[in-house]
This record gives C-alpha cells, sequence and structure tokens, in this order.
C-alpha cells in the first residue's frame, strides 16, 4: 500500500521534485543534495579512503568528515570521541586506556585526544567492518579534501568542540586553517568542490562566523532535543542569523513536516540526517523513504550511508505530469 502511494505521488504528483527544486530561492542549490554520510559507510568502513572513494564513484554530490583532534592538534576523520569501535586500538595499545564509570561498571576508553598522529596512523580502522578492509586508516581532514578536491563538496562537522577546547585546541580555528591551505576557506573559491561545515553546537558556528569571519555556509544539526527550542518560526528565525540550513534528525521531520515550510520561509536549507541501510532486503525501503523526503516533504538534500540509492530527481525518478 505504502509503495503504491509512493508511485502514485511520484507519478502524479504534488509536488514534482523538479519544480519543488526550480522553486529554491537564490543561493540555494538547483538541485537536490547527496552527502555521502561518514562515506559511503553502508559499504566500507566509515571515514576511510575506501569508504570517502566509493562514495565519489557511486556519485555523492558531499562527503562528510565528522571531526576529532588529535594530541598533537591534527584534525582527523572520526566520529567517536574513541577509537575502540572502529580500530584495534586496544590490541595495539593495550595500556593508553582511560578508566570511567559508565553506571555501575568501570569500562576503559581510549580517546582520540590521547593518541598523536603518527599513532593514530598505526591503527587498523577497516577491519572491524570485513577483513577485505584490513589496514584501512583513520585519514586526516587534508587527506580527506585531497581525495575529494575537484570531484565532490565537503561537508565537515566539528564534532564535540567544547571538550578539545578544554584541552587547549580549538577546532573551528584548525578547520578554517586547513581549509585555507588548500585554498577552500572562502564560499565559492572552488566551485568543484564546495564547502559547508555544520555542527550541532550553535557556539561552534557561532565562533566560525563571527569570531573568525568564515563565509562559508553552515548548517545547524538539530536532535530530537533541539526541536523544542528551535523549530518553531522564531526559533528558525533565530537560527537563520548563523546557518544557511538546519539538518534535522529525519524522525523530527516525520512528527512534524511542516518544519520544511518554515524552515524555507526563513531562508534556511533542510538537509535531514541519516538514511541508511546495510541490509540489501531493505534497499528498496530506503530508496522510497529518501524519495518520500526528498519529492513529498521538499527537503533540500540527504545524508545517506548508501549514495548509490540515492533517488537523482533528474535522473532516475520518472518525471512528473504538470
Ligand atoms: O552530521 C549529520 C549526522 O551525521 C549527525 O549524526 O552522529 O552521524 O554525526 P552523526
Ligand atoms: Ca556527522
Amino acid at each position: 500500500m505504502k509503495r503504491m502511494l509512493l508511485v502514485l505521488l511520484v507519478s502524479f504528483g504534488p509536488p514534482a521534485c523538479e519544480s519543488a527544486r526550480d522553486e529554491t530561492p537564490e543561493g540555494r542549490p538547483s538541485e537536490a543534495l547527496l552527502i555521502a554520510h561518514r562515506g559511503a559507510s553502508a559499504y566500507a568502513p566509515e571515514h576511510t579512503l575506501p569508504a570517502y572513494r566509493l562514495a565519489l564513484e557511486q556519485g555523492a554530490d558531499f562527503i562528510e568528515p565528522d571531526l576529532q583532534i588529535t594530541r598533537d592538534g591534527h584534525l582527523i576523520a572520526l566520529h567517536d570521541l574513541t577509537l575502540e569501535r572502529t580500530t584495534d586500538v586496544r590490541e595495539r595499545f593495550p595500556d593508553r586506556f582511560r578508566e570511567e564509570a559508565d553506571g555501575d561498571d568501570l569500562v576503559r576508553r581510549w580517546y582520540a585526544m590521547d593518541f598523536t598522529l603518527s599513532e593514530i596512523r598505526q591503527l587498523d580502522a577497516g577491519s572491524w567492518f570485513g577483513p577485505e578492509f584490513r589496514g584501512a586508516r583513520i585519514p586526516t581532514l587534508g587527506e580527506v579534501i585531497e581525495l575529494a578536491r575537484g570531484r565532490a563538496g565537503i561537508y565537515p562537522e566539528t564534532k564535540a568542540p567544547g571538550t578539545y577546547s578544554e584541552s587547549g585546541h580549538q577546532m573551528e580555528r584548525l578547520l578554517v586553517s586547513e581549509l585555507e591551505r588548500y585554498g577552500l576557506d572562502r564560499r565559492g573559491a572552488e566551485p568543484s568542490t564546495p564547502v559547508i561545515v555544520q555542527s550541532f553546537s550553535v557556539q561552534s558556528l557561532r565562533i566560525l562566523r563571527d569570531e573568525l569571519g568564515s563565509d562559508l555556509p553552515q548548517t545547524f544539526l538539530l536532535s530530537r532535543s533541539d526541536a523544542e527550542e528551535w523549530t518553531s518560526v522564531e526559533g528558525l528565525e533565530r537560527a537563520s542569523e548563523f546557518a544557511e540550513g538546519i539538518g534535522p534528525a529525519r524522525g523530527l521531520l516525520d512528527n512534524d513536516p511542516g518544519m520544511v515550510k518554515r524552515a524555507h520561509a526563513a531562508g534556511l536549507q533542510v538537509i535531514p540526517w541519516t538514511f541508511g541501510a546495510s541490509d540489501p532486503e531493505d534497499h528498496g525501503r530506503l530508496k522510497e523513504e529518501m524519495a518520500r523526503f526528498l519529492c513529498v516533504l521538499g527537503v533540500d538534500g540527504l545524508f545517506t550511508n548508501n549514495p548509490d540509492l540515492f533517488p537523482r530527481p533528474r535522473a532516475n525518478l520518472p518525471r512528473v505530469g504538470r
């Protein structure tokens, strides 16, 4: 039934993906953006060069590095503050953990900020995902930029910037200076490699814009707990003071689809996260879900782990009668 409804919506409107895109105000992209979430992370280990490379091959408009900082101040692409979920750090550096309380338990955690870049380069960040990826490394932001430059955009996320500022590193400053090194620190500097910065942290986005004078487009990420404060007409107006887009958790839009119109009225793009399926049996459903968000809810792009399943409005969807 759901599938039939989608087919009807896609075949007969409303609103056509194409016309929805054509209506976007000046400054917004003319087509929906495909952002490869942690690379093509449904098929390759997240935040490794193989995952980013595959995302480029699958036609991603942007690849998404989450950022963490090494002890010696290098930006690396890594989602977690710690290394144990996605690397062999336990085996390679067995004594370099911090012991922390987790409820009633004591747990061992290996924080990226306790390791130098040269140590982090020794870690295997691929085997946890599959033996064929053994030896994949955690890349630096610079390496991600070098891979993408000229082929796609970069959508870096400042992760836990407050934690790092306590240990003396300002993530925003490091980000701007790394982008500057590649000539990508100004809006439109290299049209083949646009940069959009994202964060859950208002403070981080404000530092970038107000303190560091960055004119790069910014996306303000929203989790469930942010909805009340930021998704009203007034909240979105306030967000538009420091961001060009919002990145809501997709469930927020299911609960409140009208948010898209309100955000657009405030001049904000809407780029929800995250759309992914590792089991091929779920791929059809995922594709339908992405099409629904793009063509029915009218979002401006998506973060997806499966870039190959992104329903390109112009290329992959049936044309809509006008
Ligand atoms: O950046 C969008 C989305 O990636 C936010 O969630 O936890 O995957 O970084 P997370
Ligand atoms: Ca992210």
